[in-house]
C-alpha cells in the first residue's frame, strides 16, 4: 500500500461566467514513504492545484484519493483537517510567515493544534527544529530581519516540527538566488530521508527536479512520468517531450476550458 495513492482525479471549477474549467484531467499518482518525487510544468497547468488536493486543502472534482490505503472523499472535514495537520508539513515559495511573530513564534504555532507532549513541549520542540535547520541563534528574530534564505528554514522547520508523513514543497526555491536555493533543497532532501517523510516538490528548476528519485510533468491536466537525464527536448525550462517507454501522452488543451 503506497502512502498516498491518486486514480484519476480530476479537479474543475466554475468560472464566474458558468463555464467549467478543467485544471486537472485525470492524475494517476502514488507515492511511497521515504520517497522524493519532482513535478515540473508551466505556469498555470494545475501544480498547485494537485498539491493542495494532496495536501487536503482542496478536494478533487473526481477519482479517488486514498491516503494509507482510507478513501479521504470519505472522512468527515474535522478528520481532513485533523490528518493535514498531522501529517502534512507545507513549504511555499513566498514563506508564508506570520510577519511581526519570531522564528520560535511561527515555528511553534502549528504545535498549538497538537495534543499532549508535543503541545507542552511546543517551544522546545521549536527551539530544536530552529537548531536542526542552522537557525538556533535566531529564535527571537522577527521575519523581515531574516534572509530570503533563512525565512525559507524557517519554514522548513515549521512543516517539519509536528514530524509529517509527507512534505508538501510549492516552488521552494523560486524565490531565492540558485545557490541558496541549492541550500534549502539540501536541507529538504536531508530531513525528508532522515525523517523517512515523503517530498514532493514542485519546481520550475530542472537541477531540483533532478534530485528527486521520480520526476514527472504536469501538462494538460495530465501528469506524465519523465526522465530529465535523457536528451529530452526542451521548451524554455520545460521538458517537451515525455519518457516514451513508460507512456503515451494525450494531446489536450491546458487547463482547458470547456462549456
Ligand atoms: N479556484 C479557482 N477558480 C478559478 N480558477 C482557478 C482556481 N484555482 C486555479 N485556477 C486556475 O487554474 C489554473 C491552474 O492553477 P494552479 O494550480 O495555480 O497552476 P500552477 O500552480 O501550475 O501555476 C490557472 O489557470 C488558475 O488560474
Ligand atoms: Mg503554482
Amino acid at each position: 500500500m503506497s502512502l498516498l495513492e491518486l486514480t484519476d482525479v480530476t479537479r474543475s471549477v466554475r468560472l464566474p461566467d458558468e463555464r467549467l474549467l478543467h485544471i486537472l484531467q485525470g492524475v494517476t499518482v502514488a507515492v511511497d514513504a521515504g520517497e522524493h518525487v519532482a513535478i515540473v510544468g508551466r505556469s498555470g497547468t494545475g501544480k498547485s492545484t494537485l498539491l493542495n488536493i494532496l495536501g487536503l486543502l482542496d478536494a478533487p472534482t473526481s477519482g479517488q484519493y486514498l491516503l494509507e490505503g482510507v478513501p479521504i472523499g470519505t472522512l468527515s472535514n474535522g478528520a481532513r483537517t485533523k490528518r493535514r495537520g498531522r501529517d502534512f508539513g507545507f513549504v511555499f515559495q513566498q514563506f508564508n510567515l506570520l510577519p511581526g511573530r519570531t522564528a520560535l513564534e511561527n515555528v511553534s504555532a502549528p504545535l498549538l493544534y497538537a495534543r499532549g507532549r508535543q503541545f507542552w513541549s511546543r517551544t522546545r520542540l521549536a527551539a530544536e527544529m530552529l537548531e536542526r535547520v542552522g537557525l538556533g541563534d535566531r529564535v527571537d528574530t522577527l521575519p523581515d530581519k531574516l534572509s530570503g534564505g533563512e525565512q525559507q528554514r524557517v519554514a522548513i522547520a515549521r512543516a517539519l516540527v509536528r514530524g509529517p508523513r509527507v512534505i508538501l514543497a510549492d516552488e521552494p526555491t523560486g524565490a531565492l538566488d540558485v545557490e541558496t536555493g541549492g541550500e534549502v533543497m539540501d536541507l529538504l532532501d536531508e530531513i525528508a530521508s532522515q525523517t523517512g517523510a515523503a517530498l514532493v516538490t514542485i519546481t520550475h528548476d530542472l537541477a531540483v527536479a533532478a534530485r528527486a528519485e521520480r520526476q514527472y510533468r504536469l501538462a494538460d491536466g495530465i501528469l506524465v512520468p519523465i526522465s530529465l537525464d535523457t536528451t529530452a527536448e526542451w521548451v524554455g525550462d520545460v521538458p517537451l517531450v515525455a519518457d516514451r517507454s513508460s507512456h503515451t501522452e494525450r494531446r489536450l488543451p491546458d487547463a482547458g476550458v470547456r462549456a
